[in-house]
């Protein structure tokens, strides 16, 4: 597999954190650090947050991304936000399915592909999340479970859009909880998510896709996590909280 044909790509997950004027400070601060960067920077922010994040990341090597978008166009649907929303604004990239939301609020691999066929409508690139909770990778069924979330995820969608796919890995066990998956396993998982895109998209389509890792990435692990040869960055939550951790992993990603 030759890393060359993709971008690596160190996506942070800011979750419920930060106002806009928080927003504005952190960005400020992470821009010159993370300037030179040979890899994709993104940063994913909570929807009130994204105007504030676009003003500060203006001139800079920094996308900005929303951590969910609703499937609908628009229409009766209270509290929600569409795809043309985010695009006006000036949205980049949008994280589709991370595991608090199938936990907390009622995601299921069905409205993770409606909601990723929406982004893509809309071209935005989806940064898809699957990943095992711990007894599913206790139960050795993780290769099936997470080719079986990536190929729900990627129905409908065409050669063509698979170029604005991201799929981020994150074992579910390993989020928020400072564990994280060996450099081994998380090759081996991003890996088995390559080698389902190749079974419906062709080698070509696959070895082009951005394939992340994510859950307790942090500023001492993430060069070896990048490093690996189907690992193509990070999906970062903590760590991109703070200006100097993320930069690092950054430029971890790299020199990776
Ligand atoms: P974490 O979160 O880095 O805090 O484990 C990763 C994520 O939820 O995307």
């Amino acid at each position: 597999m030759n890393k060359a044909k993709r971008a690596a790509i160190i996506a942070g997950n800011w979750k419920m954190n930060n106002t806009p004027s928080q927003t504005t400070a952190l960005i400020n601060e992470m821009k010159p650090k993370v300037a030179d960067a040979s890899c994709k920077v993104v940063l994913c922010v909570p929807y009130v947050d994204i105007p504030a994040a676009i003003e500060a990341a203006k001139g800079s090597n920094i996308a900005i991304g929303a951590e969910n978008v609703h499937f609908e166009k628009s229409g009766a649907f209270t509290g929600e936000i569409s795809a043309d929303m985010l695009n006006e604004l000036g949205v980049e990239y949008v994280i589709i399915g991370h595991s608090e939301r199938r936990q907390y609020f009622g995601e299921t691999d069905e409205t993770v592909n409606k909601r990723t066929r929406a982004a893509l409508d809309a071209g935005l690139t989806a940064i898809v999340c699957v990943g095992e909770q711990l007894t599913e990778r206790e139960q050795g069924i993780t290769a099936e479970l997470v080719a079986m979330q990536t190929k729900i995820a990627l129905l409908g969608v065409s050669a063509e859009q698979m170029k604005k796919v991201v799929i981020a890995y994150e074992p579910v066990w390993a989020i928020g909880t400072g564990k994280t998956a060996t450099a081994e396993q998380a090759n081996e998982v991003c890996a088995v998510i390559r080698a389902t895109i190749a079974s419906l998209y062709g080698d070509e389509a696959a070895e082009a896709t951005t394939i992340q890792y994510g859950g307790s990435m942090n500023a001492k692990n993430a060069a070896e996590l990048v490093a690996q040869p189907d690992v193509d960055g990070g999906l970062i939550g903590g760590a991109s909280l703070k200006a100097e951790d993320f930069s690092v992993i950054v430029n971890a990603a790299t020199n990776g």
